[in-house]
């Protein structure tokens, strides 16, 4: 796996086109953080309107002066499990979400300064565990090397009708055109503006979710996830510096090391496949080795740095064969393989669990 990629769940899209729902059930049900970007450009609107300060007025040492005096945070609620926004100290909690909010984030949202200034805190938020992140800017700004990427929309009028039904607002054609009007409006800001309008990012799933429930929806994505981890461990390539240890007395890698490199990789492909070798055996499963082979055809060094690359090769029954090579700097210097029993808790064999199946057949 490349490590340039960030473990972000990247979600962008226009206003009510389902984002924050889909993101929130996304992260519940992947166990990881959830992260709105939206919530910060409100939290910074909510600000200044409460100081009465007219946002499309502000002068570029307003701008400066207002950031170098605000402290944003991403907090977790310790009820909802969830992050929240804190500004100087204060959650505003349902606050960032009245009408005049809107607008106002939309507005400091063009600003060129206040996206750089929150670009860092959005960064800083990406880690070894994924996140989900949605914005507007997620997956062509913030991360343009995000390992995964959604557009999400839906239709203008079932934008509309989900805005007022969130709003607990009647849904009657007048209201409706009124705030399909507003929806459109903000899209027209936010795609217009020069910083980080939002588009589609090249790589990025379009979804369009008019006709998808929230479990479609969340399908479509979760599928799509586990498609991408399964493609990029496929392509796992462990980069190891061989340490003083590993060597022999004739100052070469000793023999047996290599099976040991060949684990590293296998733990490191289950890993990125979305399910680490642990994960499967508190599922159930233990892959004891019953056959292991190596051929060596050239000898590595100290400090060489050794490029480890696999695949599974057989998946049949409870029998799983992996195959190895170990390359440096471009030439082979073993290959071989490990042929593992798949076995249960009680130690009967079992078929091999789904993500190795999918792992040597690349279809999720
Ligand atoms: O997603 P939202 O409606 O809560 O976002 C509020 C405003 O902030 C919206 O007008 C667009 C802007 N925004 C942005 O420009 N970039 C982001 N990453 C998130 C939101």
């Amino acid at each position: 796996m490349s490590d340039s990629y960030a473990n972000v769940i990247a979600i962008d899209g226009p206003a009510a086109s389902g984002k924050s729902t889909v993101a929130r059930t996304l992260a519940e049900r992947l166990h990881i953080p959830y992260i709105n970007t939206g919530a910060m450009y409100r939290a910074l609107a909510w600000k200044l309107i409460n100081s009465s300060r007219e946002i499309t007025s502000l002068s570029s040492e307003d701008i400066s002066a207002f950031l170098s005096t605000t402290k944003l945070a991403c907090v977790v609620n310790k009820e909802s499990g969830l992050f929240e926004i804190e500004i100087d100290g204060v959650r505003p909690g349902g606050q960032l979400h009245t009408d005049p909010v809107s607008a106002g984030a939309s507005a400091i949202a063009t600003i060129p300064e206040v996206r750089s200034w929150l670009l860092d805190t959005q960064r800083s938020m990406a880690g070894e565990t994924k996140i989900v992140m949605e914005g507007r800017d997620i997956g062509t700004c913030i991360f343009p090397n995000a390992k995964y990427k959604f557009f999400l929309t839906a239709s203008p009028e079932v934008r509309a009708e989900r805005r007022l039904k969130q709003n607990g607002g009647a849904v009657d054609p007048e209201t409706l055109a009124r705030v399909a009007a507003d929806i459109a409006a903000r899209d027209e800001q936010d795609r217009n503006r020069t910083t980080a309008p939002l588009k589609q990012a090249p790589d990025a799933l379009f979804l369009d979710n008019s006709e998808l429930d929230l479990e479609q929806t969340i399908d479509v994505i979760l599928k799509q996830v586990k498609k991408r981890d399964i493609l990029l461990s496929r392509n796992t390539v462990l980069k190891y510096r061989v340490p003083y240890a590993d060597t022999d007395q004739m100052g070469v890698v000793y023999y047996a090391n290599y099976l040991k490199y060949f684990e590293m990789l296998r733990t490191e492909m289950m890993i990125a496949a979305g399910e680490s070798y642990q994960q499967m055996e508190e599922h159930g499963y233990a892959l004891p080795v019953i056959e292991a082979v190596c051929r060596y055809k050239a000898s590595a060094h100290f400090e060489d740095v050794l490029e480890i690359t696999g695949r599974i090769a057989e998946c049949k029954g409870v029998r799983v064969k992996i195959e190895c090579e170990i390359h440096c700097r471009g030439k082979l210097l073993a290959e071989g393989y490990t042929v593992h029993a798949c076995i249960n808790r009680e130690g009967r064999p079992v078929r091999a669990p789904q993500t190795l199946i999918q792992l040597m057949t690349g279809e999720v």
